[in-house]
């Protein structure tokens, strides 16, 4: 089954996590890589599964590349479609916004749309004062913190992707 993951990343952190993520989710999953950069967001209709990539910067903003193609992510169709995020930030740098853009992603996406979004994730080991990307206490999507928390990165990542195998069986099954 094949799964597109579209990434924006300023300094390559999210970058390398998508190259991470394509190889964790083999060979059950053959992932396509877009940065959204070069690639529209337009062609993640193509795809029955998706996955977001974001990063906060400067105070909860968007990733550079994600803001400038924000306008079109209310024009896409992802109705029906499985969804996961992943987002990255700084948990200690930027305490008060905490992974905010992954967050901003996730509510315009249900804004617009009836997806499934699956690979929500637990709020433990953190340490922040404030996310946009919490509903309930779990973060939208994986939350991972490269700065501050690299040596948990693998082990959070080899999780949730177990976690994206499992929820994608049990949803495709139905
Ligand atoms: C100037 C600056 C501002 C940042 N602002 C935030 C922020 O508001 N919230 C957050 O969670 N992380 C923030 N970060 C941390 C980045 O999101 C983090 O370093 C991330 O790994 C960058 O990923 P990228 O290189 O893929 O863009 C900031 C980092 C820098 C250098």
């Amino acid at each position: 089954m094949k799964i597109g993951l579209f990434y924006g990343s300023s300094t390559c952190y999210t970058e390398i996590t998508a190259e991470k993520i394509r190889d964790k989710l083999k060979p059950e999953f053959e992932v396509q890589l877009h940065n959204i950069k070069e690639d529209s967001l337009k062609k993640s209709e193509e795809y029955d599964i998706v996955i977001y990539g974001i990063s906060t910067w400067h105070f909860g903003e968007l990733q550079e590349d994600w803001e400038d193609k924000w306008d079109t992510i209310k024009t896409l169709n992802l109705n029906d479609k499985t969804i996961a995020l992943y987002g990255l930030g700084d948990q200690e740098g930027y305490s008060e916004w905490f992974l905010d853009a992954m967050g901003r992603l996730y509510d315009e996406i249900v804004a617009h749309n009836k997806s499934n979004f699956i690979g929500f994730w637990k709020n433990e080991n953190y340490f922040f004062e404030s996310s946009v990307a919490l509903r309930e206490n779990k973060f939208v999507g994986l939350a991972l913190d490269e700065d501050n928390q690299y040596e948990l990165s693998d082990n959070r990542l080899n999780l949730w992707c177990k976690q994206l195998k499992a929820e994608i069986n049990r949803l495709h099954e139905q």
